[in-house]
């Protein structure tokens, strides 16, 4: 009998038979799970394992480290990928001109990676020849849903296997098969650690108390963001300049956009900007609370949108709030490949094309305050917009017969709903 046996049968077309599991890509962050997995994999299947591990610019992270960790645990090829770029460019340059924001708080970062991380999983898969992809995300999460649509849509060939989500191992067991199989662990192993994602686009924490939605914030949970009660007393101002929805400029100097919003995220930090203390609601039904660090969004969202509402008319204002909202969710709930995304994506292109100018925001202890805007394309007008004066384009002796016109139909409903 082997060990394959008690491992579970698919149950969909791009789950893995387990006999047919010959070598498999894993994805790999170097932590307790995904290094569990590693061994598990080979022991449990016999297969060979090659490890990917994806750059999106979550800090502190040394990737030799991990990439001998790896080698250490048996992988026959360890890939690490550094995709900021393509990160930056391709996912969050249209988050920006969406104004991407998930239930009102989440700027979508997790959302955001997870689409990149598997296509990654399907090239670097297919060139090493594997045959199956696995990955740590549980099944109650939305990561999972992410990534599986992901390779099932971009790799119908390849299957998935998702050994955290079917194996009945919990934290204690897990810690004791790294013990038995020689597999570092980092934290200490009496209290078990937040959950945390995070890239160049924020940070996330769940778990431990963060699930009692009664219990308010502890300090030790803000490993990015300067508390607010800690930031400086003297504020700082931040400009921040766009060209067609992109932003180009911090204070003036010109930078890459990957540089920028590393750059926009140490500001944040040190101001304590961008904490999100967030309920949300999940692909999969449940309601869960995340807390959030999100210094580079809080400060580069807050300046777009601003200068969009500058540029547009308020006819294309109205409408793409509800875009903008169209748009978070699709990428929230892992559909980033449906073409209902990119087909939006073309309108906010055209929406932005205008969006060129600078916004001043004022960041004092946590607030992220705008102060200053210009740009060339504002739908604007000083005189016009001035009290006292009259001309050019608009006449306010005119302005009666609008209201007379635009308030038509109101005022004949009012009479009949209040006839005697
Ligand atoms: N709630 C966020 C989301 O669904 C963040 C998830 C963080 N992921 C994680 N594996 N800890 O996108």
């Amino acid at each position: 009998m082997s060990a394959e046996q008690d491992l579970p049968r698919p149950t969909t077309s791009y789950e893995a038979d387990p006999e047919q599991v010959g070598r498999v890509l894993l994805l790999y962050s170097g932590g307790l799970d995904t290094s569990v997995m590693l061994k598990w994999i080979q022991d449990r299947y016999g297969a060979e394992v090659v490890t990917l591990t994806v750059n999106l610019g979550q800090p502190g992270e040394d990737y030799e480290v991990i990439e001998q960790k790896a080698r250490d645990l048996g992988a026959i090829e360890c890939h690490t990928v550094d995709a900021r770029e393509e990160f930056a460019c391709e996912f969050l340059t249209p988050a920006i001109k969406a104004n991407a924001l998930y239930g009102d708080g989440y700027p979508l970062f997790t959302a955001l990676g997870r689409p990149l991380i598997a296509k990654l999983a399907v090239e670097v898969a297919r060139r090493s020849r594997c045959d199956t992809v696995a990955h740590g995300c549980t099944g109650k999460g939305n990561d999972q849903v992410r990534i599986e649509s992901t390779i099932a849509t971009l790799a119908p060939e390849l299957k998935v296997i998702a050994p955290v989500r079917s194996w009945q191992m919990g934290r204690e067991e897990e810690i004791a098969y790294a013990r038995e199989n020689g597999i570092p662990i980092k934290q200490g192993t009496e209290v078990a650690p937040y959950s945390i994602d995070d890239n160049l686009w924020g940070r996330s924490s769940e778990g431990r108390w963060i699930e009692d939605l009664d219990h308010a914030p502890e300090d030790d949970v803000f490993q990015l963001v300067t508390r607010p009660e800690l930031a400086p007393e003297q504020p700082q101002t931040v400009s921040v300049e766009f060209e067609a929805g992109v932003p180009v400029a911090l204070d003036g100097n010109r930078m890459g956009l990957v540089d920028l919003l590393e750059a926009a995220a140490a500001i944040g930090q040190r101001h304590g900007v961008g904490i999100v203390d967030h309920i949300e609601d999940r692909i999969v039904g449940l309601k869960v609370r995340d807390i959030y660090e999100v210094p580079a969004a809080a400060i580069i969202l807050t300046a777009h949108k601003e200068l969009e509402r500058l540029v547009g008319t308020i006819h294309q204002n109205r409408f793409k709030l509800s875009l903008d909202e169209q748009w978070a969710y699709l990428v929230y709930a892992g559909l980033w490949w449906e073409p209902l995304r990119s087909d939006i994506d073309a309108y906010m292109d055209a929406a932005n094309a205008e969006v060129s100018g600078t916004i001043g925001l004022k960041l004092y202890k946590g607030s992220v305050r705008v102060v200053t805007r210009s740009s060339p394309n504002a739908v604007y007008d000083a005189s016009l917009a001035s009290f006292s004066e009259s001309g050019g384009l608009f006449s306010q002796t005119a302005s009666p017969g609008f209201i007379e016109i635009f308030s038509l139909q109101s005022r004949m409903a009012w009479r009949l709903r209040n006839r005697p």
